[in-house]
């Protein structure tokens, strides 16, 4: 059992555990991500690892409660455990060879590219950093991203906080000013893809997270396939970080809605909203 040390909510239906799990801690590097089973009955699901302590033995990631397993998950809090949990996971991705990297982030994306921001930092190479969400309450980690970035450009789709517009408007406009080495994007598929467009036209290399729905974890199941420069890849083990200009968008984009109906069922059952 793996036990929950803290929670904190960060905004509607998005919650930061802290958990114990020293094992993951001590191997966990950036854009790695683990798999958990909240119960024995339930799903394995992949959430991105936001940050580790190496001395405390714990890691942190951020969960959207969007479906049956992240629903099961928010009914716990600190000191209750989690009944699986394995990792790191993927293959980490290394930005510190690049001397000038921009860090895109969208929604939760903007939290999960917290580790690449603090070793960058670390390293005297502090990234650029474009953050975008819905409105100012959906803007995660946005002290800490601040704290770790040479510059941090907040960007909200209703202009309640920083400036009104996609995040691909402040990534075009660096883009046309400044000489970047890498981008690195995190966030829903669209906005991915959307930076790619726009960073393919600057012949920048531009690294994307792929979410794709995953079983195993393994490498064995085929759930999590992508299409990269032709190839059949697997989230899992070959990413879940990949060149984006390389990527099959529709395909992903298609892929990920395979089991919503399914799910939908099953999120209402477990949150009491529908059909019993
Ligand atoms: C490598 C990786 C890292 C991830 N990191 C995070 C993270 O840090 N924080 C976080 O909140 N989520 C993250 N996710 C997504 C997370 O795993 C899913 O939200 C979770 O599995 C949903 O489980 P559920 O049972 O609650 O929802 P489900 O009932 O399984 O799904 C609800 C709805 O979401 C869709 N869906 C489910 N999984 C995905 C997915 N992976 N991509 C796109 N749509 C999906 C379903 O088709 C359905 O429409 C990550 C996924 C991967 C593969
Ligand atoms: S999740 Fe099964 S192959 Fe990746």
């Amino acid at each position: 059992m793996y036990k929950i040390v803290a929670k904190r909510e960060l905004a509607k239906d998005i919650n930061e555990y802290v958990i114990q799990a020293p094992l993951v801690a001590k191997n966990a590097k950036p854009g790695q991500f683990i798999i958990l089973r909240v119960d024995k009955e339930g799903e394995r699901v992949p959430f991105t690892i936001c940050d580790m302590n190496k001395v405390l033995g714990t890691i942190t990631i951020l969960v959207q409660t969007i479906g049956a397993s992240t629903a099961k998950l928010a009914f716990l809090g600190a000191g209750d455990s989690i009944e699986d949990f394995v990792g790191p996971l993927g293959n980490a991705t290394d930005l510190t060879e690049y001397d000038k990297v921009m860090l895109v982030g969208g929604g939760i994306g903007g939290a999960v590219i917290y580790p690449q921001a603090k070793l960058l930092h670390r390293i005297g190479k502090s990234p650029v950093t474009v953050m975008g969400a819905r409105n100012r309450s959906l803007l995660l980690y946005e002290e800490e991203m601040r704290n770790h970035s040479e510059r941090f450009y907040p960007m909200t789709d209703d202009g309640s906080y920083g400036e009104k517009g996609f995040v691909t408007n402040k990534v075009k406009e660096l883009l046309e000013n400044e000489k970047f080495d890498a981008i690195l994007a995190v966030g829903p598929l669209p906005m991915m893809e959307a930076v790619c467009k726009v960073s393919k036209d600057y012949e920048v290399k531009t690294i994307v997270s792929m979410n794709s729905i995953m079983v195993d974890g393994t490498g064995m199941c085929g759930c999590c396939r992508v299409t990269v420069g032709g190839k059949t890849l697997y989230a899992c083990v070959d990413g879940p970080e990949f060149d984006g200009q390389l990527i099959d968008f529709a395909e992903a984009k298609a892929r990920s809605k395979f089991y919503k109906d399914f799910e939908q069922d099953h999120f209402c059952r477990i949150r009491g909203t529908g059909p019993k």
